[in-house]
């Protein structure tokens, strides 16, 4: 008399109808290689996690201020902001050092603002600080404000050489970044 097992094609002689048949096993093997798959995809996925290169490029950049002349300075880009560099004359690092820190709205000195023995070399973020207009001051010619740094016109903010605020509505002065000399002719920000 046949029974129920025996009507399954898949159950062999010697099979136990009540335990891990033949079929079960298939289908564990199988749930088991798709385990095994999707481990081995996990890693690349993990890999790819990280920052795309394209960011990692804009973490840090690197300036040949080789041109720069006393006197001058650049516009670059960092992080999506304008970055001024700008070459102080000995008579702006003069200015800037003659100036009495207590009585700035954002007391710094330019030492405390460039890199020791740089300090002709003023790295800011070209953002203003009341409303974040891009001051004046960089190109030829520009006007640079009463006190010859940098001018924003939006509403009248006056830096002085050193990239403080002296006059205007801007709270502290010019930002700046976090930058380090690679040699004496390149600059890393960021
Ligand atoms: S944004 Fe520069 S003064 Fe207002």
């Amino acid at each position: 008399m046949a029974t129920v097992e025996q009507a399954d094609p898949l159950l062999k002689e010697g099979d136990n109808p009540d335990g891990v048949r033949r079929r079960d096993f298939i289908n564990i093997a199988a749930v088991s290689f798709a385990g095994v798959g999707a481990a081995a995809v996990v890693g690349p996925l993990v890999v790819q996690m990280g920052p795309p290169a394209d960011v990692l490029a804009l973490a840090s950049i690197e300036v040949d201020i080789s041109k720069v002349q006393p006197g001058q300075a650049i516009k670059t880009s960092w992080r999506k902001q304008p970055v001024f560099i700008r070459n102080l004359t000995e008579a702006e690092i003069e200015e800037a050092e003659s100036v009495d820190v207590s009585k700035l709205r954002d007391p710094e000195t330019l030492d405390e603002r460039t890199a020791e023995g740089k300090e002709n070399w003023l790295v800011t973020l070209g953002v203003c600080t009341h409303l974040g207009c891009v001051p004046l001051g960089v190109g030829e010619g520009e006007n640079k404000g009463e006190y010859g740094g940098y001018f924003c016109p939006c509403h009248g903010s006056h830096y002085d050489t050193a990239a403080r605020i002296r006059k205007g509505p801007a709270p502290t002065n010019l930002v700046v970044p976090e930058f380090e000399f690679m040699s004496d002719t390149v600059i890393r920000i960021g």
